[in-house]
């Protein structure tokens, strides 16, 4: 019994490794603004996670819409196509990250009526999109 669960977890490992998530080929600007976004927005969410926590509900409002809600939105427009990453994601994958701002604006819209319990429950809404798009996609 030990040693099959043992093969059932090298096995499991040698699927994780081969990452069988769809390669979306960005030039190598694009994936560094990419990544330069990413890094912020991980930031970004420890912030609001921090105000939430401290009861600042409609703080945690303000900063999740302006740094990753609709109104973040377009942040690369004026860089070269090149730098875009959007214009170079297969349509799918755009997708998921436009519908995430959307989510994040949805938080937003509650937190600023200052009304925790309201905002703790769409606090998920703040990472969904992150794990959806990870899960699915990658660049290298
Ligand atoms: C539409 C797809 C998509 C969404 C949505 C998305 N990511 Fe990413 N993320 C990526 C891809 C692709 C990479 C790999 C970039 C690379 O290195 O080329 C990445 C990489 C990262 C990294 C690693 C950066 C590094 O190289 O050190 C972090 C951290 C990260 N994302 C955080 C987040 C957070 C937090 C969210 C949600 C608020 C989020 N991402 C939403 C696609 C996405």
């Amino acid at each position: 019994m030990k040693r099959l669960i043992l093969i059932g977890m090298l096995l499991a490992g040698n699927v994780l490794a081969e990452d069988t998530r769809q390669l979306a080929t960005l030039p190598p600007a694009a994936q560094e603004s990419l990544r330069e976004e990413m890094l912020d927005n991980l930031i970004q969410l420890n912030e609001i996670l921090g105000l939430m926590a401290a009861g600042k509900v409609k703080e945690a409002g303000v900063l999740a819409e302006s740094s990753l809600g609709v109104a973040s939105m377009g942040r690369h427009r004026a860089k070269p196509v090149d730098a875009r990453p959007g214009p170079h994601m297969p349509p799918a994958m755009h997708g998921i990250g436009m519908d995430g701002h959307k989510a994040v604006s949805e938080f937003a819209r509650v937190a600023a009526s200052g009304d925790r319990d309201k905002a703790m429950a769409l606090l998920p809404n703040l990472t969904s999109a992150c794990v959806g798009c990870h899960a699915a996609y990658r660049t290298r």
